[in-house]
């Protein structure tokens, strides 16, 4: 994995994805055994952000710093470089790789991390392009679910809200792929459905799915069900024509105190965040929320994918 861009789940087989989650397995142990921490001394991370991110910003920063590493940020470069009058993007990559060991990358664009990776000196990760791929925030999640459930195979997850903008759940769906009987089903608005590629590629690899669209009813059936219940955001912005679809969708895509009546006792709820109406507080004081729980396994995750990518091992 040394020097490896981190840039799309289609990327990994099952055994580099058991190697990542075996080093935050590592990383956990030193934390847990107060082993020292210091394995990336001397590294220096560029968190390269043109949009706005709190989460994976704050935690691969983290990340580094309790590595031992130092992290140099570099927020909104449009706002402060002379990319936009000259030189663009690509020189961005080679200026910001000549100077630091890594680069974890946050873009606007679908695409943006390949094309950094492909000029970079340095591993690029990918931290979010556009609607496309997150997949260190699927990493963290399968590592949850693994976490959770005592492994990934065989487990039934059930996606829920804006599936077609979403990012994270392509990730993890391209990621669960690769495991075994696995059970996948669909909830959302019709305007948010599903996007055909990833449909596409639980087809090509075996995965059984199912779509529930526009249906409440229905819903009641994939929550009492699922092993796993992954929520995203339902944005007002998607339905600016039809804002009386937004009112209907915003109720129907919701998990509230009667839903976790009918929820297994060992069903968790998961969310990237930031979560909005779909996951009202009351649910937060649920044993089987535990969204943010998540912050935690991801910053094992992240270390120990910070030193698996810098070539030092964590065991
Ligand atoms: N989960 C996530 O990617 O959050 P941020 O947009 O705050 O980084």
């Amino acid at each position: 994995m040394k020097h490896t861009h981190i840039i799309e789940a289609q990327q990994f087989n099952k055994r580099a994805l058991q190697e990542i989650l075996s080093a935050a397995d590592h990383i956990r142990e030193r934390a847990e055994r107060n082993l020292p921490l210091d394995l990336l001394k001397g590294k220096l991370l560029g968190n390269l952000f043109y949009v706005r991110s709190m989460r994976t910003n704050l935690s691969f920063d983290c990340a580094m710093k309790r590595l031992g590493g130092q992290v140099t940020p570099i927020d909104f470069p449009e706002e402060f470089s002379s990319e936009l009058s000259g030189g663009g993007f690509e020189d961005t990559i080679r200026v910001v790789s000549s100077l630091v060991d890594l680069i974890v990358l946050r873009h606007y664009q679908s695409g943006s991390a390949k094309r950094a990776a492909d000029i970079s000196s340095v591993p690029v990760i990918n931290g979010g392009d556009g609607p496309a791929q997150h997949p260190t925030q699927a990493l963290i999640d399968l590592y949850c679910i693994e976490k959770l459930k005592g492994g990934i195979d065989g487990v039934s997850i059930a996606f829920i809200g804006d599936l077609l903008n979403s990012r994270t759940v392509r990730s993890l769906v391209y990621f669960l792929a690769k495991y075994s009987g696995i059970k996948v089903s669909f909830a959302s608005p019709r305007a948010l459905r599903i996007g055909e590629d990833t449909q596409g590629y639980l087809r090509e690899n075996g995965i059984p799915y199912g779509e529930s669209v526009d249906n409440a009813e229905e819903l009641q059936d994939i929550v009492s069900g699922a092993d796993i219940l992954y929520l995203t955001q339902i944005p007002a912005a998607r339905f600016t024509a039809h804002p009386e679809d937004y009112a209907r969708s915003r109720e129907i895509f919701r998990i509230d105190r009667e839903l976790l009546k009918i929820m297994k006792k060992d069903t968790y709820i998961m969310h990237p965040l930031p979560r909005d109406y779909e996951l009202p507080g009351e649910v937060d004081g649920d044993p089987r929320a535990v969204y943010f729980d998540l912050i935690r396994y991801g910053q094992f995750l992240r270390m120990g994918l910070l030193c698996l990518v810098l070539g030092v091992s964590a065991d």
